[in-house]
């Protein structure tokens, strides 16, 4: 991929999952990596695996749900490295609870990681490539537009990434700062196995719903995002590509016995 060597790539919530993966393989197309999670223990073995593989990379501990953080951070990063090239918002989380009994405080905090730090991770780094360019690539779902019942402020958080996506990439291409999202479909994960554990989802259910037969790897995911964060995707802006092997455009389930 084109324009990648040297960048200095922020990813939240990077420290596992499919932020990981994205951090390997933009890793492995030279880019620098700094990784952004609550998590601070997750975040430094990532941060040693990634430097044992002879990438540089630094990890910050952030809760990006809280505004004055993202602040902190994002000065920080200014000043430690002039400024910074790409921006992946991963971070995200899951809570599932039927919408008639859903609490104030779990939409508060699911909105606070899986919208609003979207929107403000984003304003502070465009503040900072102003003037430069860069690229801001967004973990949306595909349950932005194929709804799953029992879990919607997931989905509409996800909507709404979706719309931030194409509203920044409009108000920034002036800035020459591109933003787009991918929507990653099922995934073998620990949020989708925590799904299953708890037996809001099945394999059943999926091999119905996807027409390749087959959950996503981590690095099918990361694949795309290392595309839109690359030169490769120079005119691509405002989009969100679902990444879902199909599940979003079969009409109805197939092969129900
Ligand atoms: N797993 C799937 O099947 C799937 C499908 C579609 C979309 N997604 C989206 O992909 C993204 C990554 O999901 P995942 O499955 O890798 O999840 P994960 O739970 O494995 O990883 C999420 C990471 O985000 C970090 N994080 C959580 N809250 C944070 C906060 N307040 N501040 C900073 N970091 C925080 C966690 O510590 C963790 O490292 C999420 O946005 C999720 O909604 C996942």
């Amino acid at each position: 991929m084109r324009g990648l060597k040297g960048k200095l790539v922020v990813i939240t919530g990077g420290a596992r999952g499919i932020g990981f993966a994205i951090a390997e393989k933009l890793a492995e197309e030279g880019a620098r990596i700094i990784i952004a999670d609550i998590n601070r223990d997750q975040a430094e073995e990532a941060q040693a695996k990634l430097r044992a593989a002879g990438t540089e990379c630094h990890a910050y501990r952030v809760d990006v749900s809280k505004v004055d953080e993202i602040e902190t951070f994002f000065t920080q990063l200014n000043t430690a490295f002039g400024g910074i090239d790409i921006l992946i918002n991963n971070a995200g989380i899951q809570i599932r609870n039927p919408s008639m009994d859903f609490l104030e405080k779990d939409w508060d905090l699911l909105m606070g990681i899986n919208l609003k730090a979207v929107f403000f991770c984003s304003q502070q780094a465009a503040r900072i490539m102003r003037g430069k360019g860069g690229v801001i690539v967004n973990i949306s779902s595909g349950t932005s537009t194929q709804t799953t019942p029992g879990r919607a402020p997931y989905v509409i958080s996800k909507a709404g990434v979706n719309a931030l996506t194409a509203v920044l990439a409009a108000e920034w291409a002036k800035e020459n700062i591109r933003v787009n999202a991918v929507a990653p479909g099922w995934i073998l994960t620990d949020m989708v196995k925590e799904g299953m554990r708890l037996g809001v989802v099945s394999n059943k259910q999926l091999m119905a719903a996807i027409p390749f037969k087959r959950l996503a790897s981590t690095s099918e995911i990361a694949d795309s995002v290392v595309y839109l964060a690359s030169e490769n995707s120079s005119y691509v802006t405002g989009q969100t590509l679902f990444v879902d092997g199909g599940w979003s455009v079969l009409g109805l389930p197939q092969d129900i016995d």
